[in-house]
């Protein structure tokens, strides 16, 4: 085994790029190749990229380049990930962390999750989708406090996001919605990964509670912009959505409800850019509701002096630094396969030579 794990950052957008800055200060990482898709950053140092220092590694789009590297993992940040790819990187020996599915994929998605499990088994190594929500709201964190309750009768994992800042245009328009009028958010064919990327969590929680789910629900509102609005990736069109309301709710075998709910919006808290108004919790961040014999309601939040730009910013920091604390744990983790947070030890920060007074 490395001193350091060697660490191909894969996909440099609003995570990946936020990942390789974390990658190149951890202390029990080295940075060996950048796999970009932009013929732009083709070429780059990944200390353009990332923001930092020079680092003398040059970011590429030969895969075959960054497969000859004997590095140790990937962290997989594409906007599209593929099965197939992810398989591919398993195969020729490298483990794989990622924002992206396959979070508990066994139910949902049982073909992927075989073979991601004979990839690993070829490979001799292990997969594992962390993230923010899903990879930290939608489970780890729900099902770390279900072991302070016994009867539990729903849990509910809410996001609120303005995310007029959010400069991904992928996920805004194409994974969101926003800016799409009613017919073709109707039609998108990501409905049903994105319905199936909530059930996979919804999934992880029952089995974390020795259960299974019997039924599944989605349930979708919108409301339309009443004028253009300004974002990051252009303008929101007047009467198209600009909200998005999204209920996914799994009810196991003794009739706990399991609900992940998003409000992912283009407004302020007053809503005047809206065609109507919903009664949004936060401008953003997250609850976690637990209902039974205990009650809680565990908010997740941004100090107040943040101001929007920082709270998107660090909320989407939140994705790439959880994919980079895990790599040690993953490369470590015996019995090569798909790890989920049923199998891992806890994740944590590490700070290393990092000087909170620097
Ligand atoms: N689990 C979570 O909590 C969570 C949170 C946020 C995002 N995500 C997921 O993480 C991934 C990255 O999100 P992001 O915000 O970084 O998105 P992003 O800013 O749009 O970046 C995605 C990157 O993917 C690369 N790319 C471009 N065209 C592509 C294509 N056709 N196929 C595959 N990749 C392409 C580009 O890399 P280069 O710039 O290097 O060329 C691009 O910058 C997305 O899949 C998103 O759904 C998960």
């Amino acid at each position: 085994m490395s001193a350091k794990y060697k660490v191909i950052q894969w996909a440099t957008g609003v995570v990946g790029s936020t990942a390789l800055g974390g990658v190149l200060r951890h202390p029990k990482l080295e940075l060996v190749g950048v796999k970009v898709y932009s013929p732009k950053k083709n070429g780059l140092d990944a200390g353009d990229i990332a923001g930092t220092d020079k680092t003398g590694i040059i970011a590429t789009q030969d895969v075959d380049e960054l497969l000859a590297l004997d590095a140790d993992c990937v962290l997989y940040c594409p906007l599209r990930w593929k099965t197939e790819e992810i398989c591919q990187l398993l195969e020729a020996g490298l483990h794989v962390i990622t924002p992206c599915p396959y979070w508990f994929p066994y139910l949902q998605n049982p073909e992927a999750a075989q073979a991601i499990e004979a990839a690993c088994k070829k490979g001799n190594v292990n997969l594992h989708a962390s993230g923010c929500n899903p990879g930290g709201i939608a489970e780890r964190f729900p099902l770390t406090f279900t072991g302070w309750c016994n009867r539990i009768d729903r849990i509910t994992m809410t996001e609120c996001g303005d995310c007029r800042t959010y400069s991904s245009e992928g996920v805004m328009r194409h994974l969101m919605n926003l800016g799409k009028t009613p017919e073709q958010a109707e039609r998108n064919p990501i409905k049903e990964a994105l319905a199936k990327s909530w059930n996979e969590p919804i999934d992880m929680i029952a089995e974390g509670l020795g259960s299974r789910v019997v039924s599944y629900e989605a349930h979708h509102d919108y409301i339309l912009a009443n004028q253009p609005i300004e974002t990051a990736v252009g303008i929101i069109e007047e009467g198209t959505i600009a909200l998005n309301h999204y209920r996914h709710i799994g009810i196991t075998a003794e009739g706990t409800e399991i609900v992940q709910e998003q409000i992912w919006y283009v407004d302020d808290r007053e809503q005047t850019r809206l065609q109507r108004k919903m009664d949004i919790p936060r401008q953003s961040g997250w609850r976690i509701k637990l209902e039974g014999d205990v009650n809680l309601n565990i908010d997740i939040d941004f100090p107040s002096e943040l101001n929007q730009d920082e709270r998107v910013a660090q909320g989407l920091s939140t994705t790439a630094f959880h994919i980079v604390n895990a790599i040690p744990l993953v490369c470590e983790a015996p019995n090569p396969g798909l790890k989920t947070y049923l199998d891992l030890p806890m994740v944590t920060g590490c700070m290393g030579t990092h000087s909170a007074r620097s």
